[in-house]
């Protein structure tokens, strides 16, 4: 029970990531990482917990109120005890005394004695690595750290993570696997009439079925609720003659999907949308086709940029001399892993680094067009995001969600299939 309870990211070897990670640091060098800290939600009630990324990255260990402090010689563990009253409410714990064994760690101590050990663990290191970003130590034990040389882990690690290994992709494949079905079933459930947040519900009960939990919170926009990037409120009524956009992903173990496909409410796009699909769909494809080895990263933003320019002016949308931002106002995509905004830098050395194999990218272009006067009222209320999650392989890249309904006959075809 303790082991299957136990993330599966306990069997992809965190012990090779603390190496992999040391490696690069010097001599003496000790890391410090804590987990997040539980949120409450109202009252006595807490959000489901979420380990921190990095913790979870490199510990395996998905308890709150976590603390791992390793060096080249010794890995040491602070973790909540066992305690049979408060597992009576919250479940099993690892505990102390399992935690050497399951973790792979030399020593476990409680996390009420951190604040004592953690000098003595400090003391000979020449150089502490702190990762800030969970930043859970209180202020007395930042205060003993900062008497040591302090330095921020995140670039290091973030390039760890930025590369993803068999078992991740793995992960990430299963992740992309599981959304594509939950789009799909949304595809040929949706109908005029229903609700928002009844598509949404497609999601919970396809993500929840397979164990696994959204990345991030899903955004079920109809009509003109889709030129809201950030549109979570899903409590509107689907209206013939307007397009849905979903934008939802699950995690598996931790590691997200992100996937986007907006199609029309009836099964059939009218001729504007057909138009403006279209567009982002070229974009998209064109961007997804130059992503490889040695490319630079900003390549798929400059190609769909181009191309949903040149499509809006063709329309009539966007004047010769317009600002494409009114339409298309975000990135084209982002590094995907652990965080569904995954971490990694997107420049080296104060230029725009190229792509390697093992990034995880997401390709996402979108047009969104409001109300404007200066613009057909055919168009008004349209917004479009089409959106895969791509691995850069040796040779080119592999779309992870590549099985899912895309292009304007395949949407169409799927639809009728209900
Ligand atoms: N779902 C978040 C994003 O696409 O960036
Ligand atoms: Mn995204
Ligand atoms: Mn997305």
């Amino acid at each position: 029970m303790l082991l299957d309870s136990h993330s599966i990211i306990l069997k992809m070897i965190p012990k090779n990531r603390r190496e992999r990670l040391l490696s690069q640091l010097e001599d003496g060098a000790l890391v410090i990482i804590s987990t997040n800290p539980e949120q409450l939600r109202n009252g006595d009630v807490h959000y489901p917990f979420r380990p921190h990324s990095d913790f979870w990255y490199l510990t395996g260990f998905t308890e709150p109120e976590a603390v791992a402090v390793f060096s080249k010689e010794n890995y040491t563990i602070f973790l909540r005890d066992r305690d049979p009253a408060r597992e009576i409410w919250d479940g099993e714990r690892l505990g102390v005394a399992n935690a050497p064994k399951i973790l792979k760690a030399d020593k476990a101590y409680p996390i009420s004695e951190l604040k004592t050990q953690l000098p003595q663990l400090v003391k000979n290191a020449v150089m502490l690595y702190y990762d800030f970003k969970p930043c859970t130590l209180d202020d007395k034990i930042m205060a003993c750290l900062m008497a040591t040389n302090m330095q921020s882990l995140g670039e290091c690690l973030n390039e760890m993570r930025l590369i993803k290994d068999k078992n991740e992709i793995a992960l990430m494949q299963k992740a992309a696997d599981i959304s594509t079905q939950a789009h799909q079933l949304a595809m040929q459930k949706t109908k005029v009439g229903l609700f928002e947040y009844e598509i949404a519900s497609i999601f919970d009960a396809s993500f929840g079925k397979n164990n696994t939990e959204h990345a991030y919170t899903p955004i079920v926009a109809g009509g003109k609720n889709a030129c809201i990037l950030h549109y979570i409120n899903n409590n509107q009524v689907l209206n013939e003659g307007d397009l849905l956009l979903i934008d939802a992903g699950c995690e598996v173990d931790g590691y997200a999907s992100d996937i986007t496909r907006t199609f029309p409410v009836s099964g059939k796009f009218s001729v504007a949308q057909r138009q403006i699909y279209q567009i982002v769909l070229d974009a998209q494809l064109a961007a997804i086709k130059c992503i490889k080895p040695g490319e630079i990263v900003t390549k798929p933003h400059q190609i769909a940029t181009k191309i949903i320019q040149q499509g809006l002016i063709k329309l009539g949308i966007l004047q010769s001399d317009g600002k494409l931002s009114q339409f298309y106002m975000h990135g084209t995509g982002h590094w995907l892993g652990l965080d569904v905004h995954d971490v990694g830098s997107y420049k080296k050395n104060g230029q725009h680094r190229q792509y390697q194999a093992g990034m995880m990218t997401t390709v996402e272009p979108g047009i969104y067009i409001r109300k404007d006067d200066k613009i057909n009222s055919m168009y008004w209320g349209i917004g479009v995001r089409i959106e895969d999650d791509i691995l850069v392989t040796e040779n080119g890249n592999r779309i992870l969600t590549k099985n899912l309904a895309k292009t304007i006959d395949e949407i169409e075809h799927l639809m009728r299939e209900k």
